[in-house]
């Protein structure tokens, strides 16, 4: 009897899994297990020594059961350990957050822009994006052929349909429509074929403003200018004014304010010049007010145009335009 159990000792040692130490039940204590068998043999044994048999036969059976359960509850209990490793859930990972939506940071500088000009007395006015020839070009006094056209590479549609350059084309649809005192804005999406770069992008937006009055010197234009860039940054900026060429200002300048990025010192994005170019400005060329129909000799005015991504840019210090148009969420959500 003693070498039953130290047979299944052994038996149960070499197992490995719950199934095998099953199996090990079925053979001891199975219908036909070595255990029953000893039962079966008490007919044949002596009736003085009968109950001394029959318990023995039962402490045995009791014992391999006992330690066949043992067996397989370590078998359970490390089958359970591996799933729940398996199934494991990490309760102090940080919860997937909602996303909310928002405003491309483009647009929200638009409006911030806007709102600032619509209170120093602008109106807002509006123009398409797919423009005639004419008010894009010709009626701001770019002759047809003529090389200022060069200075914006354009997307034509037809010879004389085109996708606006900038927002200059809403200034004569606006004179045609209204007589001076003129205070208009108007601000949108602006073409050009351009090599896609760090700086310089196929579509970009701007806001232009004119004025137009008796008696409108150049003066007005820097004074305006200054207090509409000191409102927009909030503080005094440090400007300048570089004489250019616009064929529909007469004198015309390029506004500078100094480089938020690296304040003035020498960057990439400036340039390592300290400034960034923000407006191009002038007094309205005397072609222009006559293609609008009003009257050179009585009326004067000024103009000027800001690229907004280049706005954003400063304020946040953006190196690169081109991360506007690529909705990479984890860029935009910074604002
Ligand atoms: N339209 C010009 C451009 O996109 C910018 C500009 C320059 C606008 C001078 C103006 C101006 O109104 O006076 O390059």
């Amino acid at each position: 009897m003693n070498q039953i159990l130290d047979q299944l000792e052994s038996d149960l040692s070499g197992a490995t899994s719950a199934k095998e130490v099953e199996a090990l039940r079925v053979k001891y204590l199975g219908k036909k297990g070595s255990i029953v068998a000893l039962m079966q043999e008490l007919r044949n044994v002596e009736p003085s020594e009968r109950a001394a048999y029959g318990k023995c036969v039962n402490d045995i059976k009791e014992a391999a059961a006992a330690k066949i359960e043992e067996k397989l509850r370590r078998f359970q209990e490390a089958e359970l350990n591996e799933q729940l490793d398996r199934e494991k859930v990490d309760v102090t990972l940080p919860g997937r957050r909602d996303r909310l939506g928002r405003r491309h940071v483009v647009l929200e500088l638009l409006d911030e822009v806007v709102d600032i000009l619509i209170g120093m007395g602008f109106s807002v006015q509006t123009g398409p994006d797919i423009e005639k020839d004419y008010y894009n070009f010709e009626a701001l006094n770019f002759p047809a052929d003529h090389p200022s056209r060069d200075m914006q590479d354009t997307f034509y549609i037809t010879s004389d349909i085109l996708m606006r350059t900038h927002t200059s084309n809403v200034q004569v649809r606006v004179m045609e429509n209204s007589k001076p005192p003129i205070r208009a804005i108007a601000y949108g999406k602006c073409y050009r074929k351009e090599d896609i770069s760090a700086r310089s992008h196929v579509l970009f937006h701007q806001v232009e403003g004119f004025y137009v009055d008796e008696h409108v010197t150049f003066a007005d234009l820097l004074s305006t200018l200054r207090e509409f860039f000191s409102k927009l940054f909030k503080k005094e900026v440090e400007m300048r004014y570089r004489p250019s060429y616009f064929p529909f200002v007469e004198p015309g300048l390029e506004v500078d304010v100094s480089c938020f990025l690296c304040e003035g010192s020498g960057c990439s994005v400036c340039k390592r010049t300290g400034f960034l170019e923000v407006a191009g400005a002038g007094l309205v060329h005397p072609e222009v007010l006559k293609s609008g129909g009003i009257d050179p000799e009585k009326f004067s005015g000024f103009a000027w145009a800001l690229g907004i991504e280049r706005l954003a840019m400063l304020r946040y210090g953006i190196p690169d335009i081109r991360l506007f148009m690529e909705n990479n969420r984890r860029f935009l959500e910074q604002f």
